[in-house]
């Protein structure tokens, strides 16, 4: 892996650049106000594969050595697209099978962009040979700095159904269970005589006349983030070889369900993804909790922004702007939770096609005379202070598990309860936490939780070979877990674990699930708490889904207050080795989610960085033996916080500051603490 301060050591600041929009003589211009702004990279060329190459033979790079030797003057990097995002339309012409296809059948068109078969051979085959001619003619070139291969993998077309994929589908299924007595067993194909007597006879989950069988659309969704992963890697191969110093990567979206981003991390030399929250829907939680996400892609190692909008999107029905101040605060944000970077779509708003409404850096004024601009420009010369940030940690005693495969298979069709949506159950644990300022990792199910003082686990429904032996020896050396219902209920091909719910997680409760009541949108029932802490009992209201459970060991610490179960356990706790494990049979009230998620980390001993009152983020970042501490005023009316003793540098202004902090709205200090 290569690190992406190979080249600039700074935080990265800029935004994707599009110059083959506009004519040469608007480049100096750029070129002024990008200085102007203190950018130091822009992504290049990410949609020019059609003015990069004019047919199946012919290229043109002339306008795009201009463009990289005029950066390199100008003291600018390049994060060089491989510009295979959006094939020309000559491929469509010439190569139709390499448009893709729909659930129904239906060929999509040529005309917007990421119009290709992730399995389309010719796709496969010009985007190499684009790539392999970039890498040849950028390699030694002083402006590049990274590799931004293709954009946004799946974001419009994850999924295709044509030939080719079911062709590659049936390779990729061979591979993983051999024989088809296999495929059937795992698939359990002998249910509504789906069983199958020759690999030709296994399709794609097209259109069907009912739920499809869930293990072979589990394997498709898996199958799907493979082929996508193999586009990437076909050209990381190309960039890897030919420029084994450069970083390469591609930008991901937060909680995007079509890929396995903790497996495509692995392939990726930084990771850096798009964020755009709602400008005017409150506290960024979303994206905060986006941001952690990435953060623990590759274990903690620093992300890049590398998109935002400066202020509005047009792909929203209505797209208000972010007042004054908030593209800032923020910003911050993102640094604060493990940034190295914050850069924007798009450097200068375009004047045709279908994003000219969406927010840039330049707005259609085409000069510094806007609000944009001068926030933009604020922002980008506060930054370059920040490189004593550049390569710290967060360092988190809270994780909570994620696991693509359990997101895919929990929301597969026909299930008990269809509103019950994974980000929605893992939002509502991290929302408390985040209130809190409680730093927070992402952890896979068998990844090392050996670092972690409390593990939250909510509907962890697929327990797949390993987890029960992590989890059971996480909390036998004195963890704490807290899982929650629809939790342990199926194997990796989602076939049940038989043996009482949640199977393989009973011991480790002490208990057993007996029935399954998942509630109507309207209904609600209550728990009544007592015995947790004093300032957690009480009554609250429950929603979504109550477990019938049988205790087997646990203590119960709160029991339902209605219905034919009023008076058995809603949430428990067990004692295991020398840890303890929580569960929570319901979705109960933000108010209690909140209290017990207090209680839990006040008995793990785990701490804020800083009192705050609820609205003011702090988050720290460590490196060696510096704490960088983050205050975020979100509230609409000015804050004040109590710093621990000792005189600590602010590093935006370069005071030292002791006693209070007082925040204006929208105010952000970043505090290099006293040793
Ligand atoms: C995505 C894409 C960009 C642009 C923005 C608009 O993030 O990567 O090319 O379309 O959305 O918000
Ligand atoms: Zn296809």
């Amino acid at each position: 892996m290569v690190s992406k301060n190979a080249v600039l050591k700074d935080m990265f600041y800029g935004g994707d650049y599009n110059p083959e929009q506009w004519s040469e003589d608007v480049w100096q211009d750029d070129m002024r106000l990008m200085k102007k702004a203190g950018v130091n990279i822009v992504s290049v060329g990410i949609f020019s594969w059609a003015v990069l190459q004019t047919s199946p033979d012919t290229y043109d790079f002339g306008w795009l050595d201009r463009m990289m030797d005029l950066l390199a003057q100008n003291g600018i990097y390049a994060d060089l697209a491989t510009a295979t995002a959006s094939p020309p339309a000559w491929m469509a012409r010439h190569y139709p099978d390499s448009l893709p296809v729909d659930e129904n059948g239906v060929r999509y068109s040529q005309g917007a962009r990421q119009h290709y078969c992730p399995n389309s051979k010719a796709f496969r085959l010009l985007a190499a040979k684009l790539v392999r001619k970039l890498a040849e003619r950028y390699k030694h070139h002083p402006a590049l700095a990274m590799w931004h291969i293709n954009n946004e993998y799946g974001c419009h077309i994850s999924r295709c159904y044509c030939d080719q994929c079911a062709a590659e589908f049936r390779v990729w299924l061979q591979k993983r269970y051999g024989t088809l007595d296999e495929l059937n067993a795992r698939w359990g194909t002998n249910f509504w005589s789906q069983k199958y007597y020759d690999w030709e006879e296994i399709g794609l989950p097209r259109k069907t006349p009912t739920y499809p069988n869930p293990g072979q659309d589990l394997d498709y969704a898996r199958f799907m983030s493979d082929s996508l992963l193999e586009c990437y890697l076909t050209e990381y191969r190309i960039l890897r070889e030919e420029t084994p110093g450069i970083p390469i990567m591609t930008n991901f979206m937060g909680f995007f369900k079509p890929l396995d981003y903790f497996e495509w991390a692995k392939h990726m030399d930084v990771v850096t993804w798009d964020s755009y929250p709602e400008p005017t829907a409150g506290i960024p939680v979303g994206a905060a909790m986006a941001h952690d996400l990435m953060r623990s892609l590759k274990g903690g190692e620093p992300f890049i922004l590398m998109e935002q909008v400066t202020s509005q999107v047009n792909w929203r029905r209505h797209n208000p702007v972010k007042r004054p101040g908030v593209m800032r605060l923020w910003s911050y944000q993102t640094v604060a939770r493990g940034g190295d970077g914050v850069m924007f779509f798009q450097w200068r708003q375009s004047r045709a096609g279908a994003e000219k409404f969406h927010g840039a850096m330049v707005s259609h004024t085409g000069d510094e005379n806007s609000r944009v601009y001068r926030e933009v420009e604020q922002l980008g010369n506060e930054l370059k202070r920040l490189t004593p940030v550049v390569g710290s940690r967060v360092k988190a005693k809270v994780a909570i598990l994620f696991d693509w495969h359990n997101w895919w298979a929990l929301e597969l069709s026909s299930k008990p309860n269809w509103d019950v949506r994974y980000v929605e159950q893992i939002a509502h644990y991290y929302k408390p936490l985040f209130e809190q300022n409680i730093a927070v990792d992402f952890v896979q199910p068998t990844g090392d939780l050996s670092g972690y003082s409390v593990v939250f686990a909510p509907t962890l429904y697929m327990v797949e070979p390993g987890v029960k032996e992590n989890l059971e020896s996480y909390v036998a050396g004195g963890g704490t877990l807290l899982t929650t219902f629809f939790s342990g209920m199926v194997d990796e091909n989602d076939r049940i674990h038989l043996g009482g719910y949640p199977a393989p997680l009973r011991k480790l409760l002490g208990l057993t699930v007996e029935e399954l009541d998942p509630m109507l949108p309207e209904q609600t029932n209550r728990i009544v708490v007592s015995g947790l802490a004093p300032e957690a009992d009480g009554e609250y209201e429950c929603s979504l889904w109550a477990d019938v459970i049988r205790l087997e060991g646990a203590q119960a610490l709160a029991a339902f207050a209605e219905d034919f179960y009023a008076g058995g356990p809603a949430v428990t706790v067990n004692a295991f080795g020398s840890g303890k494990a929580y569960y929570v049979g319901t979705r109960g009230e933000e108010s209690f989610t909140s209290r017990l998620v207090a209680k839990v980390l006040a008995d793990a001993g785990v701490q804020a960085p800083l009192a705050a009152e609820p609205g003011v983020e702090v988050q720290c970042r460590e490196k060696e033996d510096q704490r960088f501490v983050f205050v975020l005023n979100h509230l609409p009316r000015p804050a004040s916080i109590t710093l621990p003793a000792g005189e600590h540098r602010e590093l935006i202004g370069g005071e030292a500051l002791s006693g209070t902090l007082e925040l204006a709205p929208n105010g952000v200090a970043v505090m290099q603490l006293a040793p």
